[in-house]
């Protein structure tokens, strides 16, 4: 199979999880990763900025400072995510809604309009999104949101990078700290369509983060195939 020549790519939230397993995938073909998390990158990578996605007035100069000098970006993915609580809607805090929002929406913002004040020039651009932006199931809360309003938000940026690929992708059920947290937390009494990633969790259904991180860098073609805009399940691709 032939992929996609990766010479660079930015990858948010890569100190863990699918992140690190795609900063993985993407050192093993040569590329060079600029990261982007609170505890940073345990692998010796391009560029590293250690930045909390929660303070939005902190992005702009993190990532001024984690791509001084880059000019082009194969790919970029916007990865960094929190799950929040699993719980009813009125039992939701609403600053725990606003924080949601702010990570796996916002922080995202000062990080595409870096890319375009500074003409960057971009390959591919991929947001990570979730089932949960489409299925709604009891108990997803603030994170089916938030993952719903991410697409929206990669859909209104597909525009103003007109020619690039610009998508929101559901990854599949990865093994990481989130899928942890929902197996060891997650009354299944209460939200019972948590049910399912429970049991998945040590089979095929539930691959560990490298093993997603190569999935999705051997889907790139086959995503950039789909309109640009487009919410991707990768699950769906053939
Ligand atoms: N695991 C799954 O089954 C699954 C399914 C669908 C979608 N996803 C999505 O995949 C993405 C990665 O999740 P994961 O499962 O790999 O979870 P994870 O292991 O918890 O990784 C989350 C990553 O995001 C970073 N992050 C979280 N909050 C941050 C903040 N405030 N500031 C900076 N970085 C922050 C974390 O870094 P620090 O903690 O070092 O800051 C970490 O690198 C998320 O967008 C998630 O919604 C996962």
């Amino acid at each position: 199979m032939s992929y996609p020549q990766i010479g660079n790519a930015l990858v948010t939230g890569n100190s863990s999880g699918l992140g690190l397993g795609l900063t993985h995938a993407l050192m093993r073909r040569g590329a060079a990763v600029y990261g982007l998390s609170r505890s940073g990158c345990p692998e010796a990578i391009a560029g590293d900025v250690r930045v909390d996605l929660a303070e939005y007035d902190r992005i702009a100069p993190a990532i001024a400072q984690l791509l001084d000098g880059v000019k082009h970006l194969d790919l970029v993915v916007l990865n960094a995510g929190l799950l929040g609580q699993i719980q009813r809607m009125p039992d939701a805090d609403i600053a725990e809604l606003r924080q949601l929002m702010d990570v796996n929406v916002w922080a995202n913002k000062p990080i595409l309009d870096h890319l375009l004040v500074q003409e960057i020039e971009v390959g591919q651009i991929i947001g990570i999104s979730s089932g949960a932006a489409v299925s709604g199931n009891h108990g997803w809360s603030g994170y089916s949101i938030s993952k719903a309003a991410l697409n929206m938000f990669m859909q209104l940026y597909a525009h103003e990078f007109p020619g690039v690929p610009v998508h929101s992708l559901a990854p599949g059920l990865v093994d990481t700290g989130m899928q942890a947290f929902i197996s060891s937390e997650v009354d299944v009494e209460r939200f019972p369509a948590l049910k399912r990633l429970q049991e998945a969790r040590g089979t095929g259904s539930m691959p560990d983060s490298d093993t997603a991180g190569q999935r999705i860098l051997e889907s790139l073609e086959r995503i950039r195939a789909v309109p640009s805009g487009r919410f991707v399940d990768l699950r769906d691709l053939a």
